[in-house]
């Protein structure tokens, strides 16, 4: 790749600058929102601030959460779904729209800090089988010109978060793109490097340690490892900088060997798998934060961490699709109603996580099997229950997996109770439930109680819709009585 030549002065103020960049090297989340119990996005965002988080990743516009950022000073990378990647792609009047509605519509006084857009979310991932490969470029050139036209080119960079299943190598130095993304990986990178966008990876040494019994344990983490791997001079102790240079080469091998990275997701969830648990949750991601804050960088990159980091995730999300596992439920460093689950020193001034404040939960009540009935029929309503509410932590691996028989049951009729909002004919079970004052929780297993869900987009709006048309007909009626 060609160098710019650079003379003395300026070439130190790029050093300069290269530092400046190295000390905003940040460490931000994911929030993801598919959730049965949704906290009010405000309470979300104060959970953000109080944790001096200065950089979150959503997977789309959703209204009540843009609101809740607004004049927050957090900065925001804001997804674009897959499912829009063929509309935008076909249509600039559709890009222009999705901009005006979900950037331009949030600019201004008390505006949301929009850093980057993503446009579509690991869309080359395997499991597509080349579904969207075709539609991302297209898609990005509209979005970028409709930026432009609104004038927001300059401070908003379009990104395109990869998984690492983009790349492949048996060593790190070998890493290349997959052959079908070759030409489409060229454009793009391409397209970041004039633009000034990093590449947007996102790493999971915890689904390598899942997929492959063989896998050793150690090398996912950052302690040291009996299982070090060494490639030329260069020696690996850890997955994530093998994934990362693997990534590095890919990159060097097409022409861009210096292409600035983020890595878009990077976490271990807690629950829902034997290696899904609190303590290799709390010493990945702190070995993690750790290792990015140290400046350290990888053997191919010395000195140069990744630009941001974004965890994943802030919050558990319990209804999410579980196709890829059990775990999926459980990312968060959070749990769904803004408890830390273990503690965590995020690098950014607290030296633990803090809870999230005024949570509002539905009454201290539990639905439970009663136990005085005869439970033989049960497998029915336990089965619906489950397809609908979350019981993923009863299965193997799971933190309520051993709490025997009438417990998943319980557990089953608690779950579909709170997820609908403890109303009581949800509770019935003909006649096998009971709602009880009681916490049945036992031990590491928890029976949760929901929250109120408010402020969220449609429902938000629907419900004070709901409310002012009642408050009229009221008021009409006083009028005329
Ligand atoms: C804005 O984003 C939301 C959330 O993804 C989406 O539902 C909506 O269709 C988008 N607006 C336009 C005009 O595309
Ligand atoms: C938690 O997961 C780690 C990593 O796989 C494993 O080594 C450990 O045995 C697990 N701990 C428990 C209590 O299951
Ligand atoms: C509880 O339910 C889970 C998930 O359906 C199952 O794997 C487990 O074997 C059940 N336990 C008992 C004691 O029936």
């Amino acid at each position: 790749m060609l160098e710019p030549k650079m003379e003395g002065p300026v070439f130190v103020l790029f050093l300069l600058m290269g530092l400046v960049l190295e000390v905003e090297s940040a460490i931000g989340v994911n929030w993801g929102t598919f959730s049965s119990h949704k906290l009010n996005p405000s309470t979300v965002v104060d959970l953000l601030k109080n944790n001096k988080i200065q950089k979150v990743k959503l997977f789309e516009a959703d209204p009540g959460v843009m609101r809740a950022l607004a004049g927050s000073g957090i900065q925001v990378m804001v997804g674009i779904p897959n499912e829009m990647l063929p509309p935008l792609s076909s249509s600039t009047a559709a890009s222009d729209l999705w901009v005006r509605q979900n950037v331009s519509g949030y600019a201004g006084k008390d505006s949301v800090d929009i850093r980057f857009v993503a446009v579509g979310n690991e869309p080359f991932l395997m499991s597509y089988a080349g579904q969207y490969l075709n539609y991302v470029l297209p898609a990005l050139l509209n979005v970028q010109q409709s930026l432009a036209r609104a004038n927001l080119a300059g401070s908003i960079k379009l990104v395109v978060p990869c998984n690492a299943d983009a790349y492949e190598a048996d060593l790190p130095s070998q890493g290349t793109f997959r052959p079908e993304l070759t030409e489409t990986m060229t454009q793009l990178v391409s397209f970041l490097n004039t633009n000034g966008s990093p590449f947007v990876v996102n790493i999971y040494p915890f689904l390598s340690l899942y997929g492959s019994p063989d896998f050793p344990q150690d090398f996912a983490f950052f302690e040291g490892t009996a299982h070090a791997v060494t490639d030329g001079s260069n020696i690996y102790t850890n997955a994530f900088d093998g994934n990362f240079d693997t990534l590095v080469a890919a990159l060097t091998k097409i022409g861009y060997g210096q292409m600035p990275i983020v890595v878009g997701e990077v976490g271990w969830p807690t629950d829902g798998a034997l290696s899904a648990n609190i303590s290799a949750a709390q010493a990945f991601n702190q070995g993690l934060i750790k290792h990015i804050l140290s400046n350290q960088g990888t053997p191919l990159r010395p000195g140069v961490p990744p630009v941001d980091i974004y965890l994943f995730s802030l919050l558990d999300e319990g209804a999410k699709i579980v196709e890829p596992g059990n775990f999926e439920r459980h990312w968060g460093i959070f749990s769904f109603d803004g408890q830390a689950k273990y503690a965590l020193n995020l690098g950014l001034g607290n030296k633990l996580l803090k809870n999230a404040r005024n949570v509002e939960y539905l009454p201290s009540r539990w639905c439970v099997a009663d136990p005085s009935k005869d439970l033989s029929n049960v497998a029915n309503h336990f089965g619906l229950a489950c397809s609908v509410a979350d019981c993923t932590t009863l299965n193997y691996g799971g933190s309520c997996n051993g709490i025997g028989v009438n417990g998943n049951i319980s557990y089953a009729f608690n779950s579909y109770y709170q997820l609908r909002k403890q109303n009581s004919q949800s509770c019935d079970f003909d006649g096998m439930g009971m709602v009880t004052f009681l916490d049945p929780s036992v031990g590491e297993c928890r029976f949760l109680v929901g929250v109120t869900e408010t402020g969220f987009a449609n429902f938000g709006e629907c419900s004070k819709g709901l409310v002012s048309l009642v408050l009229i007909v009221w008021g009409l009626l006083l009028l005329r009585a």
